[in-house]
């Protein structure tokens, strides 16, 4: 470490911003509007979830500036050091007057009573960015966060595919300006640690937050905000004394060491997205069902193990596939099978001032037969009623190995060791998946809540098994 610095940087739009008393709850959409006077930005379900808020944050990324759309309320100031901040009040044509989405959304009749607009604009001006002509699949996959009451999608949908008709991402003001932003941004990046007075940390690197949290060892980790922003809107929560870790690009990796996927604890699940769906068969639409794209863009693989819920998407699949996690304190690290960490509900194995460094995934062998689902109530930007990830190696007709891990059936991800057991040794066919259907009677005493009684998640997790049978037999198309 340097030195340590007393306030944050970044840019909103075009102007550069420092601030020295930005709290550690304080988010980025309250400051939008309150502190700068840009209502465009809208405020509906302050947690994430309906994407009014939408604003672009762009982040330098190996000298480039890589512009991500990300819910703002939910968004920490804090996290916002060397970042720049983009609004919908910044949007403009080649020309000058309205973007080529915005002209869009009018000329197809986008909008109507226009609260969710500013919001979904946002959203398609970063998909227009990536990609001016997309499918349909892709534009309904960028609206997954984003809810509007009362145009209805068809509108909205023929907005982003005319988009490109009316203007290209290379005469756009982000794209010609990202040069001169991304050197803004370079000059602001000294190197030193932040710290704010409210209670504030935000490491210099990886070294630096293990020092920090090794210092205070009672401090909320912050990383996407996902769950933590949630906290502080609807619990009311105190998260100070914070450190902030979703900047360290170091502890954000992902690397492939041999047959095993090395992902940092603060890549993104759009980070990890590529690496994870090319190597492991069939996982592509299980992630497209991880919330909505702001939500992917925002929450880590590292948070959504962390957190130890029952109900996280990520831990049943890594788990199947034999992942290893690897947890640092001070310079010293350990690695434990995932399953391991969840020790009890709200309990991890964390010692006090230790951190989630990497998960790391081996690649499945060619003899392994997959399966990964989600069960909720709505298809997109919901929570799992149940979750599962299954691994079965099958060798000359006879299944060697079983991991079965399911989400939403007890109080932690966990295996199913009886359904397991049933399973290994025996040839692959529907007596031995029967076997582990009703041994998973043994495994899990699912709990009734808002979300799913315990007779339809028993129920579920037992056709889930049976659904995987089929689809890897041929039987039915995955
Ligand atoms: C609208 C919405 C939709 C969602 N949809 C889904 C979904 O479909 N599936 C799903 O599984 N989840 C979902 N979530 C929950 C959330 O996105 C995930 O759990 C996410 O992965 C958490 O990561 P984060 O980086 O945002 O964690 P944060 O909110 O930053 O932190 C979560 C917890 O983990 C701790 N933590 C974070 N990183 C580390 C680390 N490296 N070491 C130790 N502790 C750490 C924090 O201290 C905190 O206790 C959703 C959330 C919202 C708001
Ligand atoms: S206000 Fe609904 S996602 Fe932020
Ligand atoms: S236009 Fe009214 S909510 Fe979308």
């Amino acid at each position: 470490m340097t030195g340590v610095r007393r306030e944050l940087r970044f840019l909103v739009n075009d102007e550069e911003v420092a601030l020295g008393d930005a709290g550690a709850g304080d988010s980025l959409l309250d400051f939008l509007r309150l502190r700068r006077g840009l209502r465009g930005t809208k405020e509906g379900c302050a947690e994430g979830d309906c994407g009014a808020c939408t604003v672009l944050v762009g982040r330098l990324r190996g000298g480039d500036v890589r512009y991500e759309a990300v819910n703002s309320c939910i968004r920490l100031l804090p996290s916002l050091d060397c970042c720049h901040v983009v609004t919908v009040e910044h949007l403009s044509g080649a020309e000058g007057g309205l973007h080529p989405v915005q002209q869009a959304m009018v000329d197809c009749h986008g909008s109507q009573c226009g609260f969710c607009t500013p919001g979904i604009v946002m959203v398609l001006v970063a998909l227009w960015l990536e990609r001016p002509r997309p499918s349909e699949a892709e534009v309904r996959r960028a609206l997954q966060g984003n809810l509007c009451r009362c145009t209805g999608y068809a509108p909205i949908l023929r907005a982003a595919a005319a988009a490109g008709d009316y203007g290209l991402p290379e005469d756009d003001g982000l794209v010609r300006n990202r040069e001169a932003v991304a050197a803004r941004l370079a000059a602001m990046a000294d190197g030193n640690r932040v710290e704010l007075g409210g209670g504030v940390v935000i490491p210099a690197d990886e070294d630096d937050l293990a020092d920090a949290l090794e210092a205070q060892p009672a401090a909320t980790m912050v990383a996407g905000a996902t769950d933590v922003g949630v906290w502080i809107n609807k619990d009311l929560r105190d998260i100070a004394p914070a450190v902030f870790i979703g900047h360290l690009d170091g502890l954000g990796r992902i690397a492939a060491k041999g047959r095993t996927i090395v992902i940092g604890a603060t890549a993104s699940y759009s980070d990890a997205e590529a690496a994870l769906t090319e190597a492991v068969p069939g996982l592509a639409d299980y992630w497209s069902r991880i919330g909505g794209w702001q939500i992917r863009n925002m929450g880590t693989v590292g948070g959504n193990i962390a957190n130890g819920s029952p109900i996280a998407d990520l831990p049943p699949v890594l788990i199947a596939l034999g992942a290893e996690l690897v947890l640092r304190k001070g310079r010293g690290r350990r690695t434990i099978p995932l399953e391991a960490y969840f020790l009890d509900y709200g309990r991890q194995d964390l010692e006090p001032g230790e951190f989630v460094e990497e998960v790391c995934v081996p690649v499945p062998t060619e003899d392994a037969r997959l399966g990964f689902y989600k069960v909720s109530k709505r298809r997109d930007e919901d929570i799992s009623s149940v979750c599962a990830g299954f691994m079965v190696r099958v060798r000359d007709g006879r299944m060697e190995e079983a991991r079965l891990a399911f989400g939403g059936m007890a109080a932690t991800p966990r295996r199913a060791e009886a359904a397991e057991a049933a399973l290994r040794g025996r040839e692959w066919g529907e007596a031995a998946i029967e076997a582990a259907r009703q041994a998973l009677g043994r495994d899990f005493t699912p709990i009734s809540d808002w979300r799913a009684s315990a007779e339809y998640r028993a129920l579920v997790a037992r056709n889930l098994l049976k659904r995987f049978y089929l689809d890897r037999s041929g039987t039915v198309s995955p």
